[in-house]
């Protein structure tokens, strides 16, 4: 049996994450963390009826990791506190899955320095529905033949999303210059005089309750190709996160951060 902990509880993801963990028969829940509802029963939080862990406040992260010692820690929060609860997980030794995006360089940089030093494992990445990771496997074949082309991204989110332009926004243009092995440089939205040179424009849309729609555009002489990804609901990252722990588990001391790309062969 997995036993896994989360942070982010009470979130979006962090609520459909715990109740799929509930109705799986491999993993077990073990602690769950936030800021919010903290005393409160996990089981009111997901299903409405008890279950007997309670919500921990992430100042006890610590503490409480190394009672209940879970195989993986997994976190979708936001960018700024999950690189102090990778520190942490670090510094207990429990593995890592994490889902929060909108990480600065930096803040990237130290995350994988903690995870090597540590000698744990994790996998990172700024969206866990296998869907999308087809679709930036998609982009790279497009961007080998396409690369002369006019290309656009443009994404759209709800309208809580804190962070723009979504990671996968970011990833898709970290994917086509990676292809195409020119670094096409990346601006976000265009205003005023503005002529197109070789760039790779991002637009971020806000709105609604769009769970994440992202579109690559390939504009050329007399044609376009539009790869395009729709989530109808937030499911389809719970359950690419629930398959991410049970590979990360799989993984016999093979330390190292893994992105979806790994956990799916692509
Ligand atoms: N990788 C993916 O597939 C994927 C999919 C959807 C969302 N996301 C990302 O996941 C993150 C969360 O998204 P959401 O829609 O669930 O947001 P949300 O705002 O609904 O939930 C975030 C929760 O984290 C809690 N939190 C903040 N700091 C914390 C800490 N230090 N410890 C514990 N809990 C803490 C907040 O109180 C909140 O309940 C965002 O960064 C979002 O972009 C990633």
């Amino acid at each position: 049996m997995i036993q896994a902990a989360v942070t982010g509880a009470c979130g979006r993801m962090g609520t459909l994450i715990m109740s799929n963990i509930l109705q799986a028969g491999d993993i077990e829940l073990v602690a769950g963390f936030d800021f919010v509802r903290v005393g409160e029963d996990i089981g009111s939080v997901v299903l409405g009826g008890a279950l007997g862990i309670n919500v921990t406040s992430p100042d006890n992260l610590e503490s409480e990791l190394v009672r209940t010692m879970p195989d993986v820690l997994i976190d979708f929060t936001i960018a700024q506190a999950a690189v102090k609860t990778i520190e942490t997980a670090c510094k207990c030794g429990v593995d890592l899955v994490v889902g929060t995006t909108g990480f600065t360089q930096e803040q990237q940089q130290q995350n994988m320095e903690n995870i090597t030093k540590a000698g744990i494992k994790a996998v990172i990445a700024p969206n866990f529905s296998i869907g999308v990771n087809v679709f930036l496997k998609l982009l790279e074949e497009a961007s080998k033949h396409l690369y002369n082309y006019d290309i656009e991204i443009i994404e759209a989110h709800h309208n809580q999303k804190k962070d723009a332009p979504s990671g996968t926004a970011i990833k898709a243009a970290e994917v086509i210059n990676q292809q195409i092995g020119v670094q096409k440089p990346v601006i976000y939205g265009r205003e005023g005089f503005s002529p197109r040179g070789s760039e790779i424009a991002i637009h971020a849309l806000r709105g609604g309750d769009i769970v994440g729609d992202h579109t690559v555009l390939f504009a050329g002489e007399g044609e376009r190709i539009e790869i395009k990804h729709q989530a109808h609901s937030r499911q389809s990252f719970a359950a690419g996160a629930i398959t991410a722990v049970r590979w990360l588990c799989s993984q016999q001391n093979i330390p190292g951060v893994y992105g979806m790309k790994d956990v799916l062969k692509l």
